[in-house]
């Protein structure tokens, strides 16, 4: 049996992660491997609900911190329901964002300072960090217009901010992926779908052997 592995994926609007995160778990899946999907914030009832707050279009009032610990409020739930059950059963996680997210958005993009928003999110998080995250690399114009291509997709608060907000945003991951070059992997997901899961798949068994192999 495999060693369980957490895996996050990251990346501005309209990065393509959901389509990416859906086909990289049904190749596992026909591999016999035990994969769970599951999305921040959200991914269980409490998280899901605290999301439909956060998102909301209507709470334009909401502030930068109230707004910073309710990610994290739905983060902790989520990881203690299920990521790290999942976990525990040695199955593979596949998260669509995680703690990054709230650095690039709250800590750079909002302003409130990345490693203010680490401090607060330590507490939440308690020690659990992805063993790989994906960064979908893919430019705040590209990644825009993809979503307003997108007729079907309901537009959220954080969707409404200005494209100075997403350019901070994309800045904030740059400065990640400096930090963590060992835990954040960049993938040009500007390219074909199928491009993009035959090298995100190649990444998760190459963890997965090294995982296995190190136990
Ligand atoms: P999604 O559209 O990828 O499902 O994510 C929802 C929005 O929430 C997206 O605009 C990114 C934002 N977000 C943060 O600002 N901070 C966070 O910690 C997380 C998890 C998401």
């Amino acid at each position: 049996m495999n060693k369980g592995l957490f895996i996050t994926f990251e990346g501005g609007e309209g990065a393509g992660k959901t389509t990416v995160i859906k086909e990289v778990a049904a190749h596992l899946e026909a591999l016999g491997i035990e994969v769970v999907l599951t999305r921040e914030p959200g991914g269980i009832q409490i998280s899901e609900k605290i999301r439909t707050i956060i998102l909301d279009p209507v709470h334009t009032m909401m502030d930068g911190r109230t707004e910073a610990l309710l990610y994290a409020a739905a983060r902790r739930q989520h990881l203690v329901e299920k990521v790290i059950p999942a976990l525990a059963n040695d199955q593979v996680v596949l998260c669509d964002r995680f703690i990054d997210s709230s650095l690039a958005y709250q800590g750079h993009a909002r302003g409130l300072g990345m490693d203010e928003v680490y401090s607060m999110n330590q507490f939440a998080i308690d020690g659990c960090m992805p063993d790989m995250t994906i960064f979908m690399d893919v430019t705040p114009a590209v990644g825009l217009a993809r979503i307003h291509a997108n007729a079907s997709r309901d537009v959220d608060r954080l969707d409404m901010e200005t494209n100075h907000f997403h350019d901070k945003v994309y800045e904030g991951y740059q400065i990640l992926l400096d930090k963590y070059p060992n835990r954040i992997v960049k993938v040009n997901a500007e390219r074909t779908p199928d491009k993009i899961c035959a090298e995100v798949n190649q990444l998760i068994m190459n963890k997965l052997n090294e995982v296995n192999t190190l136990n």
